[in-house]
């Protein structure tokens, strides 16, 4: 399946659940001077998760993102990115943990079709109305659900401990697994283990906590939802290929500059070669959406000012 019919597919699973599909905001917020780019689909609907201008209940969007915090990591993994896509629903004040879970679990199993066998859940430790969903409702076997502290179960990742402040809540990934043979092949290898067998593909966020300066998590006048699921790495799962490097999207793009470099492609090990290329593709890709988006490169440092 094509990255642009995996787009097309999720907005249209959303609409046909009631959402209004949102257009992605700039990858430079407007009204927001904390962030300096759009860093997740949430964050054109902060005010709607703090109970202002509700003017719709839900939505969903495919959000332009950048990030710079994996940076060192791009081209070496076969997922990490400066810019990419991320697919998301949200709900402000509407439908919550149950409707969220169910139709993420439709979602991927009836319409993108992957095999249920072949998906693994975390929830936060201590957040059992997630779990008891995806046990006794989903029906996912109690050994392939995993509980998680709030470094990898809580958005923003440890919120609770040290910030930001703002609206924060419990998490639920889930994972795919390329299965036995794949990664280090190790009998008790699961979502924690970073060999590749598994990958993250959806992040469902139950955003019921305003974080405030003192620590303390204040409940949010409603619960929302905020999900977020990158768009490449679920092309790489749809398409099978092992990085997301080897997309429909970006398969030219690299391929091009490893050809123009006479690099030379393949795996070796853990090791990516081809890595330059990819770091590159990926950055060619977040330069061209940002410029695109009113950013003007300089080599002055904004610190210069
Ligand atoms: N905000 C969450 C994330 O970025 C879910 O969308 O992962």
């Amino acid at each position: 399946m094509k990255t642009d019919d995996i787009r097309q597919a999720f907005l249209e699973f959303f609409k046909s659940k009631e959402h209004k599909i949102v257009q992605s905001d700039s990858l430079v917020p407007m009204d927001d001077p904390t962030l300096l780019f759009t860093g997740a689909g949430m964050n054109q609907f902060k005010e709607k998760f703090l109970g202002w201008n509700v003017t719709y209940k839900r939505a969903a969007s495919s959000q332009k993102c950048l990030r710079t915090g994996d940076l060192e990591n791009v081209g070496g993994t076969s997922g990490h990115h400066t810019f990419f896509e991320m697919l998301g629903n949200f709900s402000f004040g509407d439908y919550f943990k149950k409707e969220a879970i169910l139709w993420a679990w439709e979602f991927l199993t009836y319409n993108l079709r992957l095999k249920g066998e072949n998906l693994w859940v975390s929830v936060y430790k201590d957040d059992d109305e997630a779990y008891d969903i995806w046990k006794d409702v989903i029906k996912v076997p109690k050994e392939k659900i995993i509980k998680f502290g709030e470094k990898e179960n809580f958005w923003p990742s440890e919120a609770p401990t040290k910030g930001p402040c703002g609206p924060c809540g419990p998490c639920s990934e889930l994972f795919y697994d390329y299965g036995k043979d794949a990664g280090c092949k190790n009998q008790t290898c699961a979502p924690a283990c970073d060999c590749g067998r598994f990958v993250e593909i959806w992040n469902l966020v139950f955003t019921q906590f305003d974080r405030q300066a003192d620590s303390s998590l204040k409940p949010l006048p409603s619960k929302n939802i905020d999900t977020g699921m990158g768009l490449e790495r679920l092309a790489s799962v749809m398409q099978g290929v092992k990085t997301n490097f080897e997309i429909d999207i970006f398969k030219p793009l690299a391929g091009e500059i490893q050809k123009m470099a006479r690099l030379t492609t393949g795996r070796s090990g853990q090791a990516w070669q081809g890595t330059s290329a990819n770091a590159i593709a990926d950055h060619i890709r977040a330069v061209t959406f940002a410029v695109s988006d009113g950013v003007m490169p300089s080599k002055k440092s904004a610190a210069t000012w």
